[in-house]
């Protein structure tokens, strides 16, 4: 069994998940998933959609319940009022994030918390997206580039905006073009809209997870560190 320390202020741990289909996934998914839950992954037309939305419900429950200390169906999820997911009565934050068969599941006490991961791939209208979502800055920075730096650089900054629309939990109805990254410097946040402080309040932390895939964590916090951690659901973990 994984030992794993309790966590910490100034932490996100964050977990690697494989969407995999996993033994007894039926019945776990009918002893742990509340009606809302079975109703978003039914509308999934694919079905290996559904079986990944499955996948991921059934082991965030269970690496839920591992820092909650409580079983995995009581686990109770609400919205606020942009439509973030948050858990009900607890001091805990969390955020989601999945391509393909990857997931991230960050973790922390944090509020203002956001994570996201996207496999590269063939992006038509690159500089189109660019003109419409990237902030000024970004853009001249872009100018700068050579053409073999764009892919990489594309979606290293698409990720850490994302994570950080995720993190204010306006999601993309903030626009993506109003936060803006040092292309040059780690992805620290250089700019964001006034109502969510000082960009030098918020930690991005750009996460080195493979080849071809992107992804970063923020959070509301001067300093963070990420402690990572791969989820196994045979095996659930243990807070010591
Ligand atoms: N803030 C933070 N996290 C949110 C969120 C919000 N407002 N809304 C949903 N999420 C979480 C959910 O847990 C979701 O997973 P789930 O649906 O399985 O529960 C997860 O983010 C999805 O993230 P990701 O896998 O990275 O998906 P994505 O790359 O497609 O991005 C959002 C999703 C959140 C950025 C996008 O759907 C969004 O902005 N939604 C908010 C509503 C909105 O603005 N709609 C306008 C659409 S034009
Ligand atoms: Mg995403």
């Amino acid at each position: 069994m994984q030992s794993i320390q309790a966590l910490r202020v100034n932490e996100v741990h964050l977990w690697q998940i494989e969407l995999k289909p996993l033994a007894e996934e039926k019945s776990l998914a009918r002893s742990m998933l509340s009606e809302d839950e079975w109703l978003k992954v039914n509308r999934l037309r694919r079905p290996e959609h559904r079986q990944r939305a499955l996948s991921m419900r059934i082991q965030l429950r269970l690496l839920l319940a591992t820092y909650l200390q409580q079983e995995p169906h009581s686990i109770e999820f609400t919205r606020d009022r942009y439509g973030k997911p948050q858990l009900k009565n607890t001091p805990l934050f969390f955020n989601i994030s999945h391509s393909q068969d990857a997931a991230l599941v960050a973790i922390s006490l944090h509020d203002g918390l956001g994570v996201d991961i996207e496999h590269w791939r063939p992006v038509e209208q690159m500089a189109g997206i660019v003109k419409r979502h990237f902030s000024m800055a970004e853009k001249e920075r872009w100018q700068t580039l050579a053409a073999h730096q764009h892919e990489a650089v594309f979606f290293h900054i698409w990720t850490c905006k994302e994570a950080f629309i995720k993190a204010t939990g306006r999601g993309l109805g903030m626009g993506l073009s109003r936060c803006g990254f040092n292309l040059s410097d780690a992805y620290q946040l250089e700019d964001c809209p006034a109502e969510y402080g000082l960009p030098a309040m918020w930690s991005c932390l750009p996460l080195a997870l493979g080849e071809r895939v992107s992804a970063a964590v923020i959070v509301r916090a001067e300093s963070c560190q990420v402690l990572r951690y791969r989820f196994e659901p045979q095996f659930p973990p243990q807070i010591v």
